[in-house]
């Protein structure tokens, strides 16, 4: 079941009016929620960042908290998979083709929820190749938007070379991928980029900077130099649906030094490992540990 502007119904059965501005101008914003059990993973901070990204594109949320917070949790329930991958869209509404804003106009709401399925062990064993690219996008990518053109042009780059992310690069210096967040590790340390107007700020970047601070692994956030990338012992990316993911190609090379390269490295595992010990802890006890 979905849910469109109130109503639950069969997907199938769902319809928008052409004229919806997220078809005519990609006018609009989104969130995908992972679900585990059940459980929604971080939802207050999903649903805060869904509010900021509302804020920067001036739309107003038709919904109090609350509200999606009963929707998400309704969404999740009449469907009828253990692990689910809710995403919820928000666009401008409809009205006749003009760029600038209509008045009056209500948002269109729209809810759906797929089966989860993390990368599976001997992909996560193996690790993904990855490719790299010039980031191309506009200067706000720390808006979840529907406008999503540059970000699949990269991403089938990525399919075209055979591999399954593109890792991006903007004036010498990593950005992040083109549906996820790069970490690198030097020397064991973790280092990302900041969150600035370059990147989306991940839910599961937090999580993992998170994870890093609790169990005192180093982690430094700085910006990070294309050679860095590519001298770096490990890669990783992250993401709601792939987690902690390693990366053991970049552009046909193997990713790391000595008997390891092309290999997932010993911090992956570790963060792997950590994230699934927390992910098991909200699962018991969803509304206490969550933040
Ligand atoms: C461009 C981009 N960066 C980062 C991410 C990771 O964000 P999150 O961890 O909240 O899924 C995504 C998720 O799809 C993304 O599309």
């Amino acid at each position: 079941m979905i849910y469109l502007n109130g109503e639950w119904m069969p997907i199938e059965q769902a319809k928008i009016p052409v004229l919806d501005r997220g078809f005519i101008f990609g006018d609009g914003v989104y969130e995908v929620i992972p679900c585990y059990s059940g459980h929604p993973f971080r939802l207050r901070e999903h649903l805060a960042r869904l509010q900021t990204s509302l804020g920067a594109v001036r739309i107003d949320n038709p919904y109090s908290l609350e509200r999606w917070d009963e929707l998400v949790r309704a969404i999740v329930a009449r469907n009828p998979w253990d692990d689910q991958y809710v995403y919820l869209q928000v666009t401008r509404g409809v009205a006749p083709r003009d760029h600038a804003f209509p008045k009056g106009v209500k948002p269109t709401v729209f809810m759906m929820s797929n089966p989860l399925t993390t990368p599976p062990q001997d992909q996560r064993e193996r690790g993904v190749a990855a490719i790299t690219a010039a980031d191309n996008r506009w200067l706000r990518c720390d808006i979840k938007s529907v406008s999503l053109l540059a970000n699949c042009l990269l991403r089938q780059s990525a399919v075209d070379a055979g591999a399954a992310e593109t890792v991006l690069l903007r004036d010498g210096m990593l950005t992040e991928g083109s549906a996820s967040n790069i970490f690198v590790v030097k020397n064991g340390g973790i280092i990302t980029p900041p969150k600035t107007n370059f990147i989306l700020p991940g839910i599961t970047y937090d999580v993992v900077i998170e994870l890093a601070r609790a169990n005192r692994l180093p982690l430094q956030i700085r910006q990070v130099s294309e050679a860095e990338v590519r001298d770096a012992d490990e890669l990783w990316l992250t993401s709601s649906t792939k987690e902690v993911l390693s990366i053991s190609t970049l552009d046909g090379k193997p990713v790391g030094h000595g008997t390891s390269a092309g290999k997932p490295g010993p911090v992956a595992a570790r963060m792997h490992q950590l994230y699934q010990e927390y992910k098991r802890t909200v699962m018991r006890a969803p509304d206490n540990v969550q933040s």
